[in-house]
Formats: C-alpha cells, structure tokens, sequence
C-alpha cells in the first residue's frame, strides 16, 4: 500500500509541466473518436434512407434539421452532401489527430525533461554514501530507460486507453443496436482476441529481457576491451577477447531471431483470428441482410464498426501487459526519488576551520560486518604538518572522508577548533578543506576547466599549476591550459593527473589541505619540489599527507601510524624512528633500499 503511494507521488512529481498536454491529448482523443464514431451513421442513413426509401432511424434533433433543411428528398437531389459530410468529419478527424500527436510529443518530451531534471539534482544532493553503495551504470539506465519507458507508457498506452474505450463501447452499444445476434458474434471473439494478445505479451516480454541482458553483456564486454585496451595488447589477449565477444555476440543474434520469430508468429495468428472474425460478420451479415432482418444500410454501418474495433481490441491485450513494466520503472525511480538528501542539524552553524583538528575516540564502520575504524584519537595541532603511515586498508582514507563529514563516525567526535563539526554544515566544511583524492578524477574538459572548476580565474589557475609543478607539462603541450583532457583529447600520465588535481585544490585556499597517497606517482624531486612549493604558497593552512614515502613523512611536523584500523604511534617523526614499529622499519628498509641504488 505504501508502495502504490508512493509510486502515485512520484509519478505526480514527474508529470509536473506534462499533464496538461497529456489531458489534452485525451480530449482531443474523444473528439476525434467521435468523429468516427459518426460517420459509419451517416453511410448507414445514406443508404438506407437517402439512397433507399426506408424511413428516417435518427435522433429527433437531427431528424428535425433534416425537415428544416428540406427532408430527405433535398439530399436525395444532392447526395453529394452525404458524402461531403463524411469528408468534413474526416477532415476535422485528421485535424485533431495533428494536434493529438503535436501535444503528445510535447507531452512526452517535457515529461522526459522533468524527470530527468528532477532525478539530477535529487542526486546532486544524495549522500556519499549513497553514491558508493549504488553502481553508476545502474543510476543512468534508471534515469535513462526508466524514464523513457513511462513516457512510452504515457503516450502510447494511458492517453489512448480513453479514446479506445470509448470507441469500443459506442461501437458495441450501435452493433446491438442494429442486431444483437450478429453483435454477440462479433463478441464472442473479442474475448478471445485480447486474452491471446495479453498472453503473448507477457511472453515476450520475458523474451525482450532476455534480448536486454544479452545486449547489456554484450556492451560490457565491447566497453571493458576499449577501456583495458592497454591490458590486453600487453597481455597478447587479443585472439581470447575477440572470441569471447564473437561467442557473446552470436548468442545475442541468435536471441533476437528467436525473438522475431515469436513475432511473426503472433501477427500471423493474431491476423488470421482478425480475419476470420471478419469473415464470419460479413457471411453472418450477408445472410440476415438478404433475410430481411438488418438493413443494407445497417449492413455496412456493422462491418465499419466491426473493421474499426479490431485494431484496438488487439491492442488492449498489449496495453493491459505493458502497464505492469511501466510500474516496474515508476518504483525503481521512486528509489532514488525516496532517498533522503542529506541533510544539515536544525542548529548547524559556521565556526572557523582554522584550529586544531582532534579525533577523539573515533570508531568508524561501513557496515554492520565489519569495523574499519576503533576508538582512534588524536590531534593535528593547527597550521602544521601531519603525516599518516599505514598499510593497505588499514583505513587511511576512511578517516580522511569522515573529516569531510562524507561519512559521519560510529561512535566519537571529530572537532575543529573545539566544535563539533557534525554540528557545522557539511558543504561549509568541505568548503574548508581541500582534498586530493587517491585516484583523482578529471573531467573531459580542457585542463584550464579541470584546474579551475570551483570558478577561479585564469591567474588563479596558473599560480596553482606552478606550484602544483604542472605548468611546464601544461606548456608544452601545443593548445596549452586549452588542451582537452581525456577520451577527446590527451592522455595525462599518473603524475601529471595528480598534479593537475592538486592544483585544482589549491585554487580554493582553504585552511585545511589533505593529500591522500597524492604524490605517489611523481618522483621523489618533484614530490620535494611540490612540497617546497606549497610550505611557501600556503603557509599557515594545515596540512594531512598520507604517504608511503618516508622522505615525505619525514619533513612533516607529526606522524600518524595507523595499523589495522588502530592508531598504533603518534608523534615527531624522530621521536617514532626512537622506538620499534611500522614507522621504524619503513624508515630502514626504504633507506636501504636508497643506499643500494646510490651504490
Ligand atoms: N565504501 C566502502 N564500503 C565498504 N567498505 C569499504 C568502503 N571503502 C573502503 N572499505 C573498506 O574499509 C577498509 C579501509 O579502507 P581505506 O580505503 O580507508 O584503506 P586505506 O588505508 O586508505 O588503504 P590504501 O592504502 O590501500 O588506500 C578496507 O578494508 C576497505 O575494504
Ligand atoms: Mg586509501
């Protein structure tokens, strides 16, 4: 129950700005319908009453305009009012099937838009966590497929539902009208019809699946082979990619034939079933007819009911299994619809950002199998360097993103210049500390929109990248700070795609500035050369360098050693080298290893 309402608010949410056109489309629909609906009236009195000498079968209020006008004799002088008439409501017909399909496109692209505007900037405003925990390629088909599957739904199944309905009771009210034994015929068969449609939808919808999933691995492994190109020339697997995605690719062949065999098989049935019901009317008709118990006129007007029925009852059976998938989508938008944003403490407040950081017993898990963090505490004294030291997953970077309240501690606090910064607004303490993520991320822009995306200027940008170290690597590319970077454009090498993020975060000259593991790919000059430049640029911020490199740790003020989700050493880097532990021997065997490459 929940469920529905939820699936009715999201859908309210997502014909914001459509309605009216769909609402509009469904009036135009009646209107249409209707016109139709007459003129089979107009051949049945024509015949029978114009052309023929039977009495007058029609509403007193048109009966009374044929009198006025003249009788029935005046048509009979010009029948070519008869068959103007049916021309003009023709014509009308075709006018509002324009505007019907005009309004629908609108209709649906504006349903397209919204939602897709609604599903971004919901998701701009989702939690970290909720990011993490939910694939990428999973978010896009929702607001890709999903979407377009209810606007399908919208315009090919809702707004066409009134008007068939419409016409399939008017039709069915005049057939028993003219005579019933030959409409119970026609009826019978229908049932028939919409059941034999609905099934063979369902069917081959799983058939449809089937072809998605396929086609779905089928990109998987086209994409992973561009993407790892790299990984599989040097691994000489070119034979074995290509075999796998001939074998991947054949399988979807083979699916889609046994998909349209499906198909073809359907129409056939479906048309011959069409048929055959048409063929009985028109031999049933033929006979009353001839019997005296419906009239020639009567006799046509059936058949054109009958032929204008059959392709919507055919396509009821379609509409009635569709919906189901429409839903499907509805419910799987409403996920992230539902999701709730993040959200600030009603008290939040900004306090400066330029004091002491402290953990204080901070514990940390992801989920409820396994902690990352226990109870760690400590302080990163204001405006100096702090280095932290550990091995993998010993949760170096989880620590780092519960500074930037991207996740918020178990148990503990984490405070900046004694306030809490949970009760500080997130965007404001991200405003405040810039960070160098571990596997920095560029956009497929130029390196000047890369640098400067937090809308510094150009001076700005190119200050950062000289002392970030890229501004000679930049220049010498030949379009410069204009060079696209990217799939459309240069491929920056490890090092130079941490440097140029770097000087994207120093753009933003915040009073804390966190490094995570973002010098590893430049060599060790230029990670001294960096940090020279920095102590000189950004005196005064604090600064949180997590690295493996124990020159780099050395030149910092403290040193953090977490092991296994432990603080397990804290304090100058020569006060660590005093006793046993990780730092210790890092030290020695990097040294080591220093003295036997200068020998
Ligand atoms: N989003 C996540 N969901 C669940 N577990 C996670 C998530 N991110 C990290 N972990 C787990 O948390 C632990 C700590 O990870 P973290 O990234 O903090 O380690 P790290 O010290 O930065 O390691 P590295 O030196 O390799 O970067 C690891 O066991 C990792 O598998
Ligand atoms: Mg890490």
């Amino acid at each position: 129950m929940k469920a529905k309402n939820n699936n009715l608010k999201t859908l309210s949410r997502l014909l914001r700005g459509s309605k009216k056109y769909f609402i509009a489309c469904i009036v135009a629909g009646i209107f249409f319908t209707c016109c139709d609906l007459l003129v089979p009236q107009i051949i049945r009195v024509a015949v029978d009453s114009v052309i023929g000498s039977a009495g007058l079968d029609v509403p007193p209020v048109v009966s009374e305009w044929i009198t006025a006008v003249g009788g029935v004799g005046f048509f009979r002088e010009r029948i070519w009012i008869c068959a103007a008439l049916v021309a003009l409501l023709g014509l009308f017909s075709a006018a509002l099937r324009y505007c019907l399909m005009k309004c629908n496109s609108i209709a649906g692209e504006t349903l397209i838009k919204t939602s897709r505007d609604l599903l971004y900037s919901h998701i701009q405003h989702l939690p970290w966590s909720w990011h993490m925990k939910n694939p990428t390629g999973d978010i896009i088909q929702r607001c890709t497929s999903d979407v377009e599957r209810i606007k399908v739904f919208f315009q090919e199944q809702f707004v066409p539902v009134f008007r068939i309905s419409l016409l399939i009771i008017m039709s069915l009210a005049f057939m028993i009208d003219m005579n019933l034994k030959l409409a119970l015929v026609a009826l019978i068969m229908f049932p028939i019809i919409i059941l034999y449609s609905y099934l063979f939808h369902r069917k081959i919808r799983a058939r449809f699946t089937e072809c998605d999933e396929n086609e779905g691995v089928l990109s998987t492994i086209a994409q992973e082979n561009l993407t790892g190109v790299r990984v599989v020339r040097a691994f000489g697997r070119e034979d074995f990619e290509r075999r796998r995605f001939e074998e991947q690719n054949q399988k979807y062949t083979s699916v889609w034939v046994k998909m349209c065999r499906t198909l073809s098989d359907f129409w056939a049935v479906g048309d011959f079933s069409s048929y055959v019901q048409a063929m009985l009317i028109i031999i049933l008709g033929t006979v009353f007819t001839v019997r005296g118990s419906m009239t020639e006129g009567e006799f046509i007007s059936f058949v054109c009911y009958n032929t204008m029925l059959m392709w919507p009852v055919r396509r009821l059976g379609r509409m009635i299994s569709e919906m189901s998938k429409a839903g499907v989508s509805v419910t799987r938008i409403s996920e992230i619809l539902d999701a709730p944003e993040e959200i600030d403490a009603s008290d939040a407040s900004e306090k400066p950002m330029n004091g002491d950081i402290v953990f204080d017993n901070v514990s940390f898990a992801y989920n409820e199998t396994k902690s990352v963090l226990h109870n760690v505490s400590f302080t990163i004294p204001a405006g100096k360097s702090f280095g932290i030291l550990g091995g993998t997953g010993s949760g170096k970077s989880s620590l780092l993103l519960l500074l930037c309240r991207l996740y918020a501690p178990t148990s503990g606090r984490i405070t900046v210049g004694g306030e809490d910064i949970s009760s500080m607004p997130a965007k404001y303490v991200r405003s405040n500390i810039g960070m160098v993520q571990q596997e920095p991320f560029l956009f497929s822009r130029s390196i000047e929109d890369n640098i400067g995306i937090c809308g510094a200027d150009a001076e700005t940008v190119r200050e950062a990248a000289v002392t970030a170290c890229i501004n000679g690597d930049i220049e010498s590319f030949s379009q410069g700070y204009e060079t696209l970077v990217g799939e459309r454009g240069v491929t920056l090498s490890g090092g130079q795609k941490q440097r140029v993020a770097i000087a994207r975060m120093l753009t933003r000259k915040t009073p804390i500035i966190v490094f995570d593991d973002s010098l590893s790919a430049v060599d060790t000059q230029t990670d001294e050369n960096i940090r020279a430049a920095l102590k000189r640029d950004l005196s005064g911020a604090t600064s949180i360098i997590v690295s493996h490199r124990i020159t780099t740790l050395m030149s910092c003020d403290n040193v953090l050693v977490l092991e296994r989700g432990k603080a397990t050493q804290l304090g100058t880097p020569q006060e660590l080298l005093k006793h046993d532990g990780l730092f210790k021997t890092i030290f020695d065997m990097q040294m080591a290893v220093g003295e036997e490459e200068q020998a």
